[in-house]
């Protein structure tokens, strides 16, 4: 896995860079040396309606537990993102709109535009009876409108919940009722590498089991004929008519929340991660500028989705925090065909390229001849973020892509963290294939053993951060206890992560993947419990264990063994039936690649399934099983060697 070469900073980076690597490793000591001063410090480059005069105040033990930070400071994340720069740059573009077809034109906002769309949403949500704290869930396409919703809310101090739209009815219908929201913002439909998604249909299925919800704003995507409930549905264009284009922004405690956003755990249902608007803002303002060294007028293009935190942090706030030109894309690398990033890259002259392993994975399949058919001469800098990149496909992204010129900055962070935590800094770190480098400032992370003992130098373990940064998130929605439990419970006093790393001589940290039971499919997280609990309720299915399994362009795949109910037999026709009924309960991204029926699966005597066995096998790594007395029947692990799908 480990790659020996180290990359130095190129030299036109080293001339034009505002920090070098001595001004990191100073920056950084800095600012775990007095960190009340640099926060401080950092927080004036948003704009405060009440500036801050406390930074961090926190405690991860369990008699004080609590984490709160510019906690006297009053502000609003969109006048952040959006009036301060429509002041000073009306005419700067803030979003850059390409569409799922290149047969389209893009579209462009202005700050001055964009200030006046998130104002007249604002004010349609404010009518539809959203107020301060209430709850609003987005179920919406890659379009501009899901931006301007996000903004729209965090005007009015309503507290936005997206939902991915590649998420299923059910799964939208859970997100919806366990933050008890009432107004969800859809469209008639999505679209993504020319197919259509039906999100007002999936909305109305969900209904039924989300009696929370009282309203349904539609914006008009693609123009598909969708029933309208009366009373409860109305499209986004009408409600938005005559509505005036300025809206007050909510004056809002740095500690009130901006948004939950669901992600898988190891157990049990999703999580409502909460984020706060002060930490979070200025984290996702701070790192996208340190990560990308952004600077005015560049045009910068994270490929996520704002289903993801990746593409809240790093589409919309970060860069609308900074003043930034971000590009939004409606659709998929690989349509109409795999040159499509690339085509993209040279229409808008983007400079900073972010997307993710898979996406490469997937684009250097179809050979080098898509790439090298495109110019990206503007391209400056790479970056990837969401499972660990393996070296082959960094080599291809750095010479294949960026001509060998650009950086490549391999960010890891998760949902929790509001942003990177550990990342190279391009103009300042040498880079390591593989490597998400070094912590960024105010983050101080360790490895520590399964004891919990702090390993020192060169060493492997679970990572974890010793002290809290603005961006952390606050709390699980309507579970506080949950929160303390799942991070900070195994390694007291500290936030543990759920990832193993290896940090080298140089103290290079090398992510090694969950040590947990979530499973990273495509750089997106993915409970086992969640897929299990899809399986059983087919009414063919007893039992079922899911594990992770090398896929070698989703970076892991997802293998279930599955038992079934008593004269029921598993063939081909119930396999591809088990994979549509996940893809049906949770949506696509949680279809099982792999289903392999199992009469009887590797229990102790408790009654425990031993995934360790099981993820062996799935592996491949028949030999190395290990221990297997201690099964409350040995002979299992032998059928299910001989029956292993591979
Ligand atoms: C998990 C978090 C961060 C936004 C997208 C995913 C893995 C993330 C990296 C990286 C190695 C990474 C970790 C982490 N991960 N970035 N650069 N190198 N692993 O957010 O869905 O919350 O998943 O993704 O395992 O725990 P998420």
């Amino acid at each position: 896995m480990s790659d020996q070469t180290t990359y130095p900073v190129p030299a036109a980076w080293a001339k034009r860079t505002r920090i070098d690597e001595a001004a990191a490793a100073k920056l950084y000591g800095r600012s775990l040396a007095d960190p009340g001063t640099y926060w401080l410090e950092q927080a004036r480059r948003l704009d405060w309606i009440k500036r801050p005069e406390i930074a961090g105040d926190w405690s991860f033990d369990k008699a004080d537990f609590h984490i709160r930070w510019f906690a006297d400071g009053k502000l609003n994340a969109s006048a952040n993102c959006v009036d301060r720069h429509a002041r000073t740059h009306p005419d700067r573009v803030a979003i850059i709109w390409e569409p799922d077809d290149p047969a389209e034109p893009p579209r462009r906002y202005t700050y001055a535009q964009l200030r006046d769309e998130v104002c007249r949403f604002a004010n349609v949500l404010k009518a539809a009876g959203a107020k301060k704290g209430d709850r609003v869930t987005l179920y919406l396409p890659m379009i501009p409108e899901a931006a301007f919703a996000l903004l729209a809310c965090a005007r009015i101090g309503a507290i936005h919940s997206v939902v991915f739209a590649g998420f299923s009815p059910e799964a939208l219908a859970g997100r919806i009722q366990d933050c008890d929201s009432s107004i969800v913002v859809t469209a008639d439909e999505g679209r993504r590498g020319g197919k259509r998604v039906p999100l007002k249909a999936n909305v109305d299925a969900a209904a039924a089991h989300a009696p929370s919800l009282k309203r349904v704003i539609v914006v008009k995507a693609t123009g598909a004929d969708v029933p309208m409930q009366a009373g409860r549905d109305d499209w986004y264009r009408d409600l938005a008519e005559g509505v005036p284009t300025t809206c007050t922004p909510e004056p809002m405690g740095a500690e009130d929340p901006l948004f939950i956003l669901y992600t898988s755990g190891s157990t049990g249902k999703p999580k409502g991660v909460l984020h706060s608007t002060g930490g979070y803002l200025l984290w996702a303002a701070v790192t996208h500028e340190l990560v990308f060294d952004y600077r005015p007028g560049q045009v910068y293009w994270c490929a996520a989705d704002i289903g993801w935190v990746t593409g809240h942090s790093y589409i919309v706030y970060g860069p609308l925090a900074n003043g930034a030109t971000t590009l939004m894309y409606e659709g998929v690398p690989n349509w109409p065909d795999a040159s499509r990033i690339w085509q993209v890259v040279d229409r808008h002259k983007v400079e900073i390229l972010y997307t993710a392993p898979t996406a490469l994975r997937a684009l250097m399949k179809e050979g080098d001849g898509h790439v090298q058919a495109t110019s990206r001469a503007s391209l400056k800098l790479l970056g990837t973020v969401g499972e660990p990149i393996n070296p082959e496909a960094w080599r291809w992204y750095h010479e294949i892509v960026g001509g060998g010129r650009c950086p490549i900055v391999d960010t890891w962070w998760q949902t929790e963290t509001g942003g990177a935590l550990i990342s190279p800094l391009p103009g300042a770190t040498p880079l390591k294939p593989g490597s998400a480098t070094k912590p960024l400032p105010g983050v101080d992370p360790q490895i520590v053993d399964s004891e919990g003992i702090v390993q020192q130098g060169a060493a492997s373990g679970n990572l974890v951060i010793a002290r809290s940064w603005p961006g952390q998130m606050r709390t699980v929605w309507g579970d506080h206890q949950r929160f303390f439990e799942t991070y900070f419970s195994t390694f007291p006093g500290k936030y543990t992560t759920g990832d193993g790393a290896r940090r080298d001589e140089d103290g290079y940290y090398w992510i090694t993947g969950r040590v947990d039971d979530v499973i990273n499919v495509s750089g997106h997280r993915m409970g086992t419990a969640e897929v299990e609990s899809a399986l059983v309720l087919h009414p063919q299915v007893a039992e079922a264990a899911v594990v992770g399994m090398p896929h070698d362009v989703k970076g892991q795949g997802i293998y279930a063994y599955v038992t079934l109910n008593a004269n029921e037999t598993g063939d081909e026709t119930l396999r591809k039936a088990l994979k549509d009924w996940v893809r049906r309960e949770i949506g696509p991204i949680a279809t099982p690649d792999a289903i392999q029926f199992a009469p009887g699966l590797p229990k102790t005597r408790s009654g425990k399934i031993m995934r360790r066995i099981l993820r062996k096998i799935a592996e491949g790594e028949v030999d190395a099983l290990g221990d297997t007395s201690t099964l409350a029947d040995p002979a299992v692990v032998d059928d299910l060697v001989a029956n292993r799908v591979g």
